[in-house]
């Protein structure tokens, strides 16, 4: 099988970094930092044409002066000084780029973003970027990013096209308690886009669950392809923003991005099976859960509840997200009649009523677990003076 494209992106063997820096308040700083504190065990090669050292490595005065092959070059300088760096790179037959720097399409400058890319396609050399944080890969324990703090390893990847949030979502997943097996800032994608990396996560046994913040959509038939074959081996949950005028003016000076219309991308997500979410913490809930959850093995689901209202309510957003609550309903009487009240339902909600505690809930999943044609089980509880929550949570 022919080797990932991206591969070396997130499990290069040499990380080099232009525009490392001594200095705490730079970017450059602190990218070296997080790859050295996160544990790389690739080669690391600060450059800089100062000279000096950080974190007791030596710096290198250019990407010339590197002996060996780089495989990942981050870049932290200036854009004005960035095209250079790019022909440096692809003279030194570099593999990937990542460009943290900001100032090129995102502001109109899309000549010199166009450039780089062709200097990079002449040589075989990929550009993650411009205008992003970098990329983490827990394969490697590589941070190459200047987010603050430890990322911590898991099993949910997430691609983002905005930096700020990308970085939030980081803090945001260590009060969650939700592990990454990568994070990628792909910002203005002038060349890999979220296609190319879904194309390493699909294989990547670490990575449970995919999340992928867009504000615009390049090479759209691409993108429909992979999906289609991600989500047939793991989930995928997306935010789109810039769902409104304004929303859609402000992505475009962001990313550069044009938003399109967001009813043919909520279709074309439906038919790709990827879930889309409306928030961060929405997004995050789902990863957290698909990550952790195995895999159905058939799509009826029963919901057991000690609440009509809530049952209601469950059945309702069931119908919204396409899970089916079809079992044949007089299997199910015969199934739970057994378990539940006189008084209860036995229709699907399957409703146990208020005056059930845990025992009785104990006797209806026991019974779902029992049948073939139940494939999932949504248990939903009020907390009643007969039912405690903390005990139905810890269950
Ligand atoms: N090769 C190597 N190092 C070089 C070179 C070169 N050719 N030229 C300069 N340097 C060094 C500098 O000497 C400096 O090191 P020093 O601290 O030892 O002096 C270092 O590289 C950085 O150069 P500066 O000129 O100090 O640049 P600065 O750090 O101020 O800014 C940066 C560079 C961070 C890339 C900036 O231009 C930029 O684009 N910032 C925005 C980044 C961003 O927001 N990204 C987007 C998404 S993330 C988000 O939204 C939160």
């Amino acid at each position: 099988m022919a080797e990932c494209s991206v591969k070396k992106l997130f499990e290069p063997a040499s990380v080099a970094i232009i525009g490392a820096s001594e200095n705490p308040g730079k970017i450059g700083y602190n990218v070296l930092r997080n790859l050295v504190e996160s544990g790389y065990k690739g080669k690391i090669y600060p450059i800089n044409p100062k000279g000096g050292s950080a974190f007791g490595i030596n710096m290198y005065k250019s990407i010339e002066e590197v002996p060996g092959e780089v495989d990942l070059v981050t870049i932290t300088i200036p854009a004005k000084l960035v095209l250079g760096a790019v022909k440096q790179c692809a003279q030194k037959k570099v593999k990937f780029l990542s460009i943290i720097t900001s100032g090129f399409s995102e502001v109109g400058n899309t000549a010199e973003e166009k450039e780089m890319v062709e200097i990079a396609r002449a040589s075989g050399m990929r550009i993650l970027g411009p205008n992003i944080f970098g990329i983490y890969s827990a394969n490697a324990s590589m941070n190459a990013t200047f987010a603050s703090g430890v990322i911590d390893p898991g099993g949910v990847a997430i691609l983002t096209q905005s930096g700020a949030l990308g970085i939030a979502m980081i803090g945001k997943t260590k009060v969650e308690n939700i592990g990454l097996s990568a994070m990628v800032s792909i910002g203005n994608k002038c060349d890999i886009d979220e296609s190319d990396l879904l194309e390493y996560l699909i294989d990547d046994p670490k990575t449970k669950a995919i999340m992928m913040y867009m504000e615009g959509v390049k090479g759209g038939q691409k993108l429909i392809k992979t999906l289609k074959k991600v989500t047939k081996v793991k989930p995928v949950v997306v935010i789109k923003s810039g769902r409104s005028k304004r929303g859609a003016a402000a992505a475009a000076s962001h990313t550069g991005s044009l938003a399109g219309a967001d009813n043919i991308f909520d279709a074309v997500m439906k038919q790709c099976n990827v879930h889309r979410a409306y928030s961060i913490g929405e997004a995050l809930d789902w990863c957290k859960f698909l990550a952790e959850a195995p895999q159905v093995k058939g799509e009826n689901a029963v919901i057991i509840t000690n609440g009509g209202g809530i049952g209601v309510l469950a059945a309702d957003a069931c119908e919204q997200y396409g899970i089916k609550l079809d079992v044949d309903l007089a299997k199910l009487k015969d199934a739970f009649a057994t378990v539940t009240p006189s008084f209860g339902s036995l229709k699907n909600p399957i409703d146990i009523t208020g005056g059930a505690g845990m025992a009785d809930y104990e006797k209806c999943i026991r019974t779902a677990f029992e049948r073939k044609d139940i494939h999932s089980i949504i248990i939903l509880g009020c907390e009643t003076a007969v039912l405690d929550g903390n005990a139905m949570q810890g269950a």
